[in-house]
């Protein structure tokens, strides 16, 4: 889809670059991909004879000897580096950091599995050297494309998330979810300060953050069998998707992981009640106790479903991990709980709050103390 608007603010004379720099850098994001990165290298390579390419693997600490086979295929080629993240998961940040790596007017990513078609490639770069497109996407779902074998399931959740997609871009794209697709530095440039990072969709990130619109190509292929190893896609990249889209809409104003936050704070409650209202009616003689025991359930349910939703990218694993994040989670919200009491008591007293607004306002600035609180003491960013 071709959006006629020129667009003035990105610099494309930037990419005309003579010299010893690859022409087109191609990014491509693993994780356990041990039994596919010498074929993709392969498949790549043929593919891209004739053009002055480099490759660039950026791998999230695989476990299954990954790193190793990119260490002999780096050896025998002088276009084949690899970036090593630690302690960090996502497609989205790894793609972007692969990216930044590399001064290549042109950027491509593809999977490492071998399901997206590398034989695009060469006319996805020519489409963006002659200036006629500033993003080409590989699209399953435009003419001549297809999604392959995947089940009806997984085929309609896609149609939901493209559709959804329309709430934070105007770009016409048929495929947002697509992982494969190639695009200049400088439209890459024009979004990659307000990318959200958040999941897998840089795609989609990178259309709704651009500053103006992108003129955009699509390019049919068809989604291939993954060649080994399985998906690392589970049902929570439906949750990552979700927070995306919020991000994109109020992320300005309140961080998407805040709200993440508060919603499961919100859930904590009504884990609250349940077990209190249950030792109630069992009969638990002290109300302290079961208040106590209560919160503590909550607390407990709230820092496990944060650590796999809220802060999946950097998610506590382990017994070690585990407990000490456990342990630092209560402790912080245990200073959050006395704070809410201490400043909606001084509100209460002053007079001028009356028990609502009073309430509310302890509680707000126990919340917000939980959420700065945990996010330095829990889960720290390295
Ligand atoms: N560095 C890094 N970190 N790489 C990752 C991570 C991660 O956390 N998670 C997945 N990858 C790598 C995989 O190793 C693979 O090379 C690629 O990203 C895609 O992951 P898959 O697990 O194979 O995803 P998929 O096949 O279910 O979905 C893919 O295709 C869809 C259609 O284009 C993804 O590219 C989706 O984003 C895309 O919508
Ligand atoms: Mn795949």
């Amino acid at each position: 889809m071709q959006h006629p608007a020129a667009t003035p603010d990105i610099d494309r004379a930037a990419t005309r670059r003579p010299g010893a720099t690859p022409e087109l850098s191609v990014i491509i994001p693993t994780f356990n991909e041990a039994g596919n990165v010498r074929a993709i290298t392969q498949a790549l390579e043929s593919a891209l004879s004739g053009i002055r390419f480099e490759l660039v693997f950026v791998d999230d600490d695989s476990t299954d000897g990954t790193r190793d086979i990119l260490a002999e295929l780096a050896d025998t080629r002088g276009n084949l580096r690899v970036i090593h993240r630690v302690g960090r998961r996502g497609l989205a940040t790894a793609v972007t950091e692969g990216m930044l790596s590399t001064t290549a007017p042109y950027l491509a990513v593809i999977d490492a599995d071998l399901q997206h078609d590398e034989r695009v490639l060469p006319d996805m770069l020519a489409l963006l050297t002659s200036g006629e497109a500033d993003l080409v996407v590989g699209s399953r779902y435009t003419a001549g494309g297809g999604i392959g074998d995947w089940d009806a399931n997984r085929a309609r959740v896609s149609t939901a998330a493209t559709r959804l997609a329309r709430l934070i871009t105007s770009a016409d794209l048929t495929d947002p979810m697509s992982g494969f697709f190639a695009i200049s530095r400088p439209a890459f440039y024009s979004a990659v300060r307000d990318l959200s990072g958040q999941g897998y969709k840089i795609l989609l990130d990178i259309a709704a953050s651009a500053k103006q619109p992108l003129r955009i190509r699509e390019l049919p292929y068809q989604f291939r069998t993954r060649q080994a190893g399985e998906s690392k896609l589970d049902t929570l990249i439906i949750w990552e998707y979700l927070l995306l889209l919020v991000d994109k809409i109020i992320g300005h104003i309140v961080p998407a992981r805040f709200l993440s936050f508060m919603f499961i704070g919100g859930l904590g409650v009504f884990v609250h009640m349940a077990v209190l209202g249950s030792l109630v009616a069992l009969g638990e003689p002290s109300f302290l106790w079961a208040q106590a025991l209560a919160t503590l359930t909550a607390m407990v349910f709230n820092f496990f479903v944060n650590n796999m939703l809220t802060y999946r990218d950097r998610r506590l694993r382990g017994f070690i991990g585990l407990s000490r994040g456990l342990l630092t989670f209560v402790l912080a919200c245990s200073v959050g709980a006395i704070a809410n009491v201490g400043i909606a008591d001084y509100l209460f007293d002053d007079a001028l709050y009356n028990w609502f607004s009073a309430g509310l306002a302890g509680i707000a600035v126990g919340v917000v103390w939980n959420y700065a609180a945990t996010s330095v003491f829990t889960w720290r960013a390295r």
